[in-house]
């Protein structure tokens, strides 16, 4: 059970890793292009640099950005020389018919593959078969078109299990805390969550309210008013 941090923001970055709980990193061109615009190899350094101070060697995920399956290996391979000598890298490839020879092919030069964009479960069966690493489920955009994600996600996960599959299943697209506790109950490796839900994840009024009493009650008793 793993927690991602679904950003590309240093800050929201630095953030998650402070508090210890984040175990990766995933970006996508869209996730970027909310950041200050600069050359996106730039960025993807300063990424790996705050990784690096933080002494961290997980997963790092950069999304292709055409739909020429050429031009996929090509950017892939381009990744690989700028970002590989962070361990933690890998090439998000989405899928598709053409995406998995590109798949195969990242795989057979020892490329780590996180195959993304999958909405069903012959999808994600297919992606684990090319070779891909993660397979990521899109679990919001699943539910938009009337779907079940948290079925598909619990089939996937079943016949990895059962067919001793190594691929982790990755899965993003949150848009509500309770998606994150079903991805995960439903058999999830890693959930890559938005930033703006770490906070709410960990707050609760009941919470609040019994340690501001346990400090009310001790600070009086340590005190009493004479
Ligand atoms: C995860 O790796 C994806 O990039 C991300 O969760 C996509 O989510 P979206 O549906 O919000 O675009």
């Amino acid at each position: 059970m793993k927690i991602f941090v679904d950003s590309a923001n240093l800050g929201e970055i630095e953030e998650a890793l402070r508090r210890g709980f984040a175990c990766g990193i995933t970006t996508n061109p869209s996730i970027l292009s909310k950041e200050e615009r600069t050359d996106f190899r730039t960025h993807i350094k300063k990424i790996i640099g705050l990784l690096d101070r933080y002494n961290l060697k997980i997963p790092l995920s950069v999304e292709v950005f055409t739909a020429d399956p050429k031009e996929m290996v090509k950017q892939a391979t381009e990744f690989i020389s700028e970002f590989g000598r962070y361990e933690g890298i890998n090439v998000k490839v989405p899928i598709g018919w053409n995406e998995l020879e590109v798949i195969a092919q990242l795989k057979s030069r020892g490329i780590r593959v996180n195959c993304t964009c999958c909405m069903s479960f012959n999808q994600a069966i297919m992606a684990a078969r090319a070779g891909a690493d993660f397979v990521s489920l899109f679990f919001g955009r699943i539910r938009d078109i009337g779907y079940d994600a948290r079925t598909i996600v619990s089939d996937v996960h079943r016949v990895f299990k059962e067919w001793s599959v190594p691929s982790e299943i990755i899965v993003g697209s949150i848009r509500h805390i309770c998606d994150i506790n079903e991805a995960f109950l439903a058999g999830a490796d890693i959930v890559t969550v938005p930033p703006k839900f770490f906070r709410q994840m960990v707050s609760h009024p009941k919470t609040d309210e019994a340690v501001n009493q346990f400090i009310t009650d001790f600070r009086d008793w340590m005190a009493p008013s004479r």
